[in-house]
């Protein structure tokens, strides 16, 4: 297993929209491999997601793990690491709630972005077969800023209110509530 580089805004990979992982190549020795390594690379960063376009893959993949559950944001549920192939979202609910959301690609800087807070994902799960679940809260958010990297967005796309966009440091000393 091999901690991949991940990139950073500015890299034109981050702003492709990123193509269809063939569903011949499931179970591959090379998926195998960009899986665990996309894994791998989650892990050494800290970060909770990662979109194979951040590791300079134009594929639509991308993995979650939350391992642990007391964040800034509050206590949040356990995610066990599932990559997500070819994923689409629909929304349930429309209705939105704002997180303060970071990137691993955007490194440095947090900015506070609305979403809607019920979704399901419909995707392709390791095994090459059709999976499907729902997401409420903060985990909707998750799925929705890793998901965006696979049509070229970053979070700040979505920021409304440009005075909510903040370097870490500001962020803890003048907006965490
Ligand atoms: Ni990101």
């Amino acid at each position: 297993m091999t901690v991949r580089t991940i990139i950073r805004m500015g890299n034109p990979i981050l702003r492709q929209t990123a193509d269809p992982y063939p569903k011949e190549l499931i179970g591959s020795s090379e998926f195998e491999s960009l899986v665990d390594d996309m894994r791998e690379t989650l892990h050494a960063s800290g970060g909770i997601g990662l979109a194979a376009p951040q590791i300079s893959i134009s594929y639509r993949l991308a993995v979650i793990e939350i391992e642990n559950t007391m964040t800034r944001y509050g206590e949040i549920e356990p995610v066990p690491f599932e990559i997500y192939i070819n994923p689409r979202i629909t929304v349930i609910s429309p209705e939105a709630a704002g997180y303060w959301e970071g990137c691993l690609s955007v490194p440095g800087i947090t900015g506070y972005v609305e979403r809607p807070q019920h979704i399901r994902v419909d995707y392709t799960d390791r095994k090459g077969e059709p999976a499907s679940r729902e997401a409420h809260d903060f985990l909707a958010t998750v799925f929705q800023h890793e998901f965006d990297h696979l049509d070229g967005l970053l979070y700040i796309d979505r920021i409304t209110d440009k005075s909510r966009l903040a370097f870490d440091d500001e962020y803890l000393k003048f907006h965490e509530s």
